[in-house]
């Protein structure tokens, strides 16, 4: 089944202002300058470092300078529109753009963003060439981000629609417990799951946000604390092993996750550890919600088992914040997803409404029907 709700609060997530912005975009009187904020800094930095074009955008994805599945495909596309600036577009031709399109989606294997965006691209510009094929990825570019705002916009506004039908242990709001960071540090707009808890927040419907640091990389203790401090919303830092205890310490209505990506029977891959909390949510009996932007939808995988886990380098568990924590050579696993089966989901918020798994599956026979027609 799935539900849809019109955005009817015309004030709901309006003031950009009140959220760190992942990306600055300076139109130029010739050329424009793209800008992302390297999130390697973070906490302690805030340096915005610019899209040069493919290589650039290759290597600031690769680094995991920008992360979370939406802005890589956003850092990709820009790459494409800030390389056809470069020579005055000079080399950038067809054979090139495909080429470069191949290399953008070797970068990280598992987020799906980026692949539905460059197959997008690649419908959009089909038959172009020379300067016809520039203007079009310049045009294409600056309306993905267009889009992604509005969609944004609907999908947080959706989250908060779901979460009201969730019974509330705390009159005084909701109490949401989330993982890795999917706000507006991994999207060029409010985010997803993080989006639908700045939502709650905006609607004076939150009580309380316990995030999990989420080891190795602390995508959690790093950004998503820095982004609930910035927005001046309660929160509580915990360590990923305490998530069991403290969803009765603390009165946990719901867990929200985000998404990399959702395959045709609603397995979900997302930051590793995302599978426990799903486990762990079943045990209590609580909401677990995945809010996923559409373009995170693999329709062309049937289950979880196909999809490719990205590993990461054994060194980003060896050490933390540049200190060995373990012998130097100690053997690790370190998978930077894991695959949540879709029977643990309560559903899918996106910003076409929220779909059960059902739902999903009829969504998927929809998309089938239009990609013959
Ligand atoms: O390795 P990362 O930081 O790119 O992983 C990010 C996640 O797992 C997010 O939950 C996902 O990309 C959704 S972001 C809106």
């Amino acid at each position: 089944m799935s539900f849809e709700w019109p955005v009817t609060d015309k004030n709901f997530l309006a003031d950009e202002s009140r959220r760190l912005s992942s990306i600055t975009i300076d139109t130029g009187t010739t050329k424009p300058s793209i800008k992302v904020l390297d999130q390697l800094l973070l906490p302690g930095q805030k340096k915005y470092l610019e899209i040069k074009g493919v290589e650039s955008a290759a290597d600031l994805i690769k680094k995991m300078q920008v992360r979370g599945a939406p802005l890589i495909a956003s850092v990709a596309v820009f790459g494409l529109c800030m390389e056809s600036f470069q020579n005055a577009g000079a080399n950038f031709t067809r054979d090139f753009m495909n080429n470069a399109i191949l290399q953008l989606i070797s970068t990280r294997p598992t987020a799906v963003n980026l692949r539905n965006v460059m197959n997008r691209l690649l419908k959009e510009t089909a038959g172009l060439d020379g300067i016809p094929l520039i203007e079009a990825v310049r045009g294409f570019s600056f309306k993905e981000l267009i889009d992604e705002a509005r969609d944004n916009r609907q999908l947080c506004w959706n989250g908060v629609q779901t979460i009201s039908s969730v019974p509330r242990k705390n009159p005084d709001g909701y109490t949401i417990m989330t993982i890795c960071n999917t706000g507006s540090l991994a999207t060029t707009s409010w985010g997803t799951a993080l989006g639908v808890i700045s939502g709650l927040h905006d609607q004076k419907m939150l009580r309380r946000v316990i995030c999990l640091e989420t080891r190795p990389y602390n995508q959690g203790s790093r950004l998503t604390a820095t982004e609930l401090s910035h927005q001046g919303i309660d929160f509580r830092l915990i360590c990923d092993s305490m998530a069991a205890y403290s969803i009765t310490e603390f009165q946990v209505d719901a867990i929200i996750v985000g998404a990399d990506r959702v395959v045709a029977n609603g397995d979900t891959a997302n930051k590793v550890g995302t599978f426990n909390l799903a486990i762990v949510a079943k045990y209590f009996n609580i909401p677990f919600f995945v809010a996923l932007p559409y373009d995170t939808f693999d329709f062309d995988t049937e289950d979880g088992n196909s999809i490719i886990i990205e590993q990461r380098k054994d060194d980003e568990m060896r050490y933390f914040n540049g200190s060995l924590i373990c012998e130097p050579r100690t053997p690790v696993f370190n998978p930077a997803f894991d695959v949540t089966k879709a029977d643990l989901i309560s559903g899918y918020i996106t910003e076409k409404g929220f779909h059960t798994t059902l739902g999903l599956k009829l969504l998927h026979g929809d998309e089938m029907m239009r990609r013959r027609a």
